[in-house]
């Protein structure tokens, strides 16, 4: 097993950033820096060194070095996904086939359908055959190019079923394949044994699900579903604080559906991210300018459910940084290909190539603490990159949509 890789003649090594850089904000969104005709090496499992092949490295030790000739292929750093509910069982298709009949995402859910019907499968399901069907979609997307990952909580909405979930969270992180964020979401929906009394369950999340999940140090951030028919604004506030106290980092659900305060409670809670944003308003893009909370779009969720435009455009042209991330889930976004959100990005939001490459790599390392470790070609951070199959330009990839344009996928510094 090579630890010092070499990659030679590399058409271009894409996001390559000399300094650390933490996000990129604004009209910097649509700065792509680059080395045409580039080599990079790999110590490791790091990136230690890049440049242009016209000042090709003089290597001295060439023992345990593998060399990779790219052969006019173009090097990106790997997706980072930072939105995802992976850890699931079964599947959502009859629902999908109910909405291609007629009935709304909400009146499905409303029937005891949606994340509550995800709920059911998922207590009936043991652990380790929920990390079987799990280590599926694992390695799916990480051959898809993803090389940084937070999963989510939330389908199991009792403590034992959380717990489940997030054990499982733990043993996918333990794989030590790639990093791995764990986001508790025990406030996704109402479960049915609680129906009518919402602050009994809100009680439960607080009084034995946080202490329980805290004990275990099975999550690093707090989440909750801010929308009508969920958790309300102040709901959302409670259980973000409570979170904050067993020492958990608040992302939020927010203004999917409908506009429900999520982006402002999210802001005043110091949330790292808040996603979603379809009905993000003009006060909200005000609010999130003031804060350090990286707007997050979630491309295949809109698209699946056929929900208006997040104002992503507008968001960007006031200033502000905005991440993409899969949203990877059995009821709006069966899919974690993040290749195809930056397609949606492109064809739906009017963003170039370079915007959306910096919104899933960079900007989404950025949505889960992990910018000083992935989303960027940087010396030191983690050799998780992608080798193209022979394309034009890193624009082909969000052009040619749907069309898998990745040969291969390297992971610590080897082939995946
Ligand atoms: O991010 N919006 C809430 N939660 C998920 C969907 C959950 C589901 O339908 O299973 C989302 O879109
Ligand atoms: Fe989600």
């Amino acid at each position: 097993m090579a630890t010092k890789l070499l990659i030679k003649n590399i058409k271009t090594l894409v996001q390559v950033r000399e300094e650390l850089t933490e996000k990129v904000c604004g009209k910097d969104m649509a700065v792509l820096p680059c080395i045409d005709n580039a080599w990079l090496a790999i110590d490791n499992g790091l990136i230690a060194d890049y440049g242009s092949m016209d000042d090709f490295p003089g290597i001295t030790d060439w023992k345990g070095l593998e060399v990779i000739d790219a052969a006019d292929r173009i090097v990106l750093p790997c997706y980072v996904d930072s939105h995802t509910h992976i850890v699931y069982a079964g599947n959502r298709e009859g629902e999908f086939v109910d909405r291609i009949n007629g009935l709304s995402y909400e009146e499905i859910a409303n029937r005891g359908g949606g994340i509550n019907n995800s709920a059911q499968l998922l207590r009936n399901t043991s652990e380790d055959d929920l990390f079987e069907q799990s280590l599926i979609r694992f390695n799916e997307i990480i051959k898809l190019g993803t090389g940084a990952l937070e999963i989510k909580s939330g389908y199991g909405l009792n403590v034992d079923a959380e717990l489940k979930i997030l054990r499982v969270i733990k043993r996918l992180k333990e794989l030590n394949i790639i990093p791995v964020k764990a986001t508790f979401l025990g406030a996704h929906a109402i479960p049915p044994e609680f129906k009518g009394n919402k602050e009994g369950y809100i009680d439960l999340i607080i009084n034995d699900m946080l202490p329980a999940i805290a004990k275990e140090q099975l999550a690093d951030y707090i989440d909750v579903f801010c929308e009508n028919g969920y958790f309300s604004a102040d709901d959302t506030e409670r259980i973000l604080m409570a979170g904050k106290k067993h020492g958990l980092i608040p992302k939020v659900h927010a203004e999917q559906l409908s506009h429900s305060n999520g982006i402002q409670t999210s802001v005043k809670c110091g949330a790292i991210s808040v996603d979603h944003l379809e009905y993000c308003n003009d006060a909200d893009i005000e609010a999130l300018l003031k804060s350090k909370t990286m707007p997050t779009i979630l491309p295949g969720a809109v698209f699946f459910l056929s929900l208006p435009y997040p104002p992503v455009r507008k968001m960007i042209d006031a200033g502000l940084p905005v991440a993409f991330a899969s949203d990877y889930n059995p009821g709006s976004s069966p899919s974690g290909n993040m290749s195809f959100m930056m397609s949606l990005g492109c064809i739906q939001y009017k963003l170039t190539p370079e915007e959306v490459i910096n919104a899933s790599t960079i900007n989404s390392a950025y949505a889960m603490d992990m910018s000083s470790k992935v989303g960027s070609i940087t010396r030191g951070k983690l050799a998780n990159i992608i080798l193209t199959k022979k394309i034009n330009s890193y624009g082909f990839i969000p052009y040619s949509f749907s069309n898998n344009h990745i040969e291969s996928v390297i992971i610590n510094g080897l082939v995946f």
